[in-house]
């Protein structure tokens, strides 16, 4: 993070808990104003209290009302936008895509991939208003790489996260205002208890045990966050913090090629 960053306004959503409080720290910690902002307002208060020179604000993210209501609540406080951070999800259901139900369904769209086109949008048109640099992280997935059985849903919204992404590094090529997508593998969070206890009542939420585990011994938040942190200001796109993973992509990408090859000698 360069100084261009220094005492302005940083905005974490989920930033109550796992990554996001983890970011909220290490953004203060290198000397911006942090709005912690998660739909947990109480543990969004104490994280912001940990911090100390930190405020805490409400925030629904599948309302693109509440992100507007939160943005003002914050730049009131701190003056205008500098950084975005998109990053509160929900694990969601872990049914099978063919047995999934529209509430699931629903659920994970719109808090995953609504949430984090209102949040980048309306942090672009924020951050693009004041003419200084900027920049804009979302959280998308390592899961997008390799989908398994049981997150199919979730990553269909981590991957249209990551196109949302893409798209703006492009529209962003050439002007002070960067973007970076966070694909975290397992990282150490409150993910699947804050997934249990937000599910709407008609979805049902199964805690699998492979998942409990590889969370448990997954990275740290800490270093997810000092990753993020030093994307800020750069042309770093690609951020995958879990780099004992690398294999998850060429393995894709020779499953990919085998097709072209077969295709040029068949
Ligand atoms: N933990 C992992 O292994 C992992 C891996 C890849 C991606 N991710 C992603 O990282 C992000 C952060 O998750 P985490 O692992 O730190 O989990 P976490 O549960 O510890 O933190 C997520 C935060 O988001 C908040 N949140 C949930 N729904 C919300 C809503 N509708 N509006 C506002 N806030 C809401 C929760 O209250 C919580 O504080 C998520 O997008 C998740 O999908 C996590």
């Amino acid at each position: 993070m360069n100084a261009h960053f220094a005492g302005r306004l940083a905005f974490i959503s989920g930033a109550a808990s796992g990554i996001g409080r983890a970011i909220a720290i290490e953004m203060s910690r290198r000397g911006m104003q942090v709005a912690v902002a998660d739909i947990d307002l109480a543990r969004a208060e104490q994280v912001a209290a940990e911090i100390g020179n930190a405020s805490a604000v409400f925030l629904e993210v599948s309302n693109p009302a509440s992100w507007a209501a939160a943005l003002d609540q914050a730049e009131g406080r701190y003056g205008p936008l500098a950084v975005m951070v998109s990053n509160a999800g929900v694990a969601g259901s872990t049914d099978p895509v063919s047995q999934t139900s529209q509430a699931a369904w629903e659920w994970s769209r719109s808090v995953n991939l609504d949430g984090n086109f209102y949040g980048l949008t309306q942090g672009l048109d924020r951050i693009a208003a004041t003419g200084l640099p900027g920049h804009l992280v979302a959280t998308s997935s390592l899961a997008v790489i390799n989908v398994k059985s049981r997150i199919g849903v979730y990553a269909a919204m981590k991957a249209g996260v990551l196109a949302l992404c893409e798209a703006l590094r492009d529209e962003l090529a050439g002007s002070n205002i960067g973007i970076s997508a966070l694909l975290p593998g397992p990282v150490r969070t409150r993910l699947l208890e804050a997934n249990a206890s937000r599910s709407p009542d008609e979805v049902f939420v199964s805690r699998l045990e492979i998942q409990e585990g590889l969370l448990r011994n997954g990275l740290p938040p800490e270093e997810v966050a000092i990753m993020t942190a030093d994307a800020i200001g750069t042309q770093e796109f690609w951020l995958f913090p879990n780099r004992d993973l690398e294999d998850r992509i060429d393995t894709r990408m020779a499953d990919m090629k085998k097709s072209f090859r077969s295709a040029a000698t068949g």
